[in-house]
């Protein structure tokens, strides 16, 4: 065993942050990668309860160690400091012997951009800056594919995302980006379906003056060029036209291409991510894809799994979520724990894209703070009964968000017993034996 003062040298000396919680959130102590990462020392967090350090313009936008006591599972997420820098962490639980949460231990990548060159040339209006969204997630699988996703950011390789629409693309391409040594160039996008074919080769590749009527007199740089020293990420690849496909390859082989119209080799360094829902060994043996193009981006496939795949996200997602549309409406609404079950088994075709404008809209449109099965209209979700429960507990949780709602809309025990036609006695019981369930 190394002895207490090799280990505390090694602590120290990771390239990752690591930021030690116990099992009621109270910080332990930080690394002094953290310290530099964050800017906050050990002396001001040490000791202090996350609980008291996250929240709006507070030290922490969230917590993964949180996280982790109430799911007790363990939980990758990215959050932002109030010093404006921007974190991946992983937090793992320690379990005790009784099989409670002794100690969290959270890794932590820097994903904080220094100096961010402006990225987006005003007029290429298609090319996008990625928002500037969280990732989250605490099934297996998907963790498995962000670590997979942060091991292959260091190296340059392209990477191949696949994966249903929704499902977090273009997140992960972002926070590849953030977590490669590329972070402070630019990253540059384009949505190869969303461009007309006329035009794609030009945002791709720029133009030189007079090489098309229309075209700018001095010329274009293109997207390629614009990304000099970042990372290009072409999302719905399978929409390029092939004769824009061996262009591509040949300025992912050999880094450099001529612009449209244009006699001077363009010399560019770049790193490339594509992303795809189409299944592009189909595409190639139709002859609608270019097997050597496709060879060139598989060096590194990175597959996302669908929601209904990984459904022990969703009440991770669904609370993500609901801080996120709270913070942005200025609310306090949460979604009722039985709501939180049925969407839970939902089939969420759209995947966490559609989980999100559910949440987003619940909020906007549900009155009260409490947001229930029957305040929300949700398109599929009537045909659903949970399984397992039977008609009675079914029926009881209806019962508690009937009440819990009256609760919400009419304030006192009086006024609840007259709307539900039940006596004030009978509201006071049924309420008090919800609320001794719900706080333990
Ligand atoms: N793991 C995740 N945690 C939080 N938000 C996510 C996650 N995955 C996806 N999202 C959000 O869901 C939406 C769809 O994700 P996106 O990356 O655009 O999917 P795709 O590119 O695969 O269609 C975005 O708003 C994104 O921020
Ligand atoms: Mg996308």
């Amino acid at each position: 065993m190394m002895d207490k003062q090799l280990l505390e040298l090694v602590f120290d000396n990771l390239y990752n942050g690591i930021y030690v919680v116990d099992g009621h959130g109270v910080t332990i102590g930080v690394n002094k990668t953290f310290e530099e990462m964050s800017g906050f020392t050990n002396a001001e967090l040490a000791g202090r309860s996350l609980y008291d350090l996250v929240g709006k313009d507070n030290y922490f936008s969230g917590s993964a160690s949180l996280l982790v006591l109430e799911r007790k599972r363990p939980v990758t997420a990215t959050y932002s400091t109030s010093t404006n820098r921007k974190f991946l962490v992983k937090g793992r639980p320690i379990f005790n012997a009784a099989g409670e949460i002794e100690y969290i231990i959270n890794t932590i990548w820097d994903l904080t951009v220094v100096q961010y060159s402006q990225p987006i040339d005003a007029d290429t209006a298609r090319s996008q800056l990625l928002s500037e969204d969280d990732l989250i997630t605490c099934s297996e699988r998907m963790m498995a594919v962000v670590d997979l996703a942060l091991r292959v950011a260091a190296t340059d390789s392209t990477i191949l995302l696949t994966g249903e629409s929704g499902v977090g693309k273009s997140l992960l391409a972002k926070t590849i980006h953030r977590s490669s040594e590329r972070k402070n160039h630019p990253l540059q996008q384009i949505n190869c379906s969303a461009i007309p074919e006329s035009l794609i080769e030009s945002e791709l590749f720029g133009y030189e003056a007079g090489a098309f009527t229309g075209a700018d007199s001095k010329g274009k740089a293109g997207l390629l060029e614009m990304a000099e020293g970042g990372t290009v990420f072409l999302d719905e690849i399978s929409e390029l036209p092939l004769h824009l496909q061996s262009k591509l390859l040949g300025a992912i082989q050999e880094k450099e291409f001529y612009r449209v119209g244009g006699r001077q080799l363009q010399r560019v360094d770049f790193r490339l991510i594509a992303a795809t829902n189409k299944d592009l060994v189909q595409l190639v043996s139709e002859g609608k894809f270019r097997e050597d193009l496709f060879y060139r981006l598989n060096v590194v496939p990175i597959s996302l799994p669908p929601l209904r795949e990984r459904r022990e996200d969703i009440p991770t997602l669904i609370q993500h979520f609901t801080d996120k549309y709270n913070r942005k409406y200025n609310s306090y609404k949460k979604f009722s724990e039985s709501l939180v079950n049925h969407l839970v088994n939902m089939p969420w075709k759209g995947n966490i894209r559609e989980l999100e404008n559910v949440v987003e809209r619940s909020i906007v449109t549900t009155p009260g703070n409490s947001i229930t099965w029957e305040k929300v209209q949700i398109p599929g979700m009537e045909k659903i009964i949970p399984s397992g429960l039977g008609l009675k507990a079914i029926l009881a949780e209806h019962e508690k968000e009937i009440l819990l709602q009256a609760e919400d809309q009419y304030k006192t025990t009086r006024r609840i017993a007259a709307i539900l036609g039940i006596s004030q006695a009978s509201v006071a019981r049924k309420l008090k034996i919800i609320k001794g369930n719900s706080a333990s």
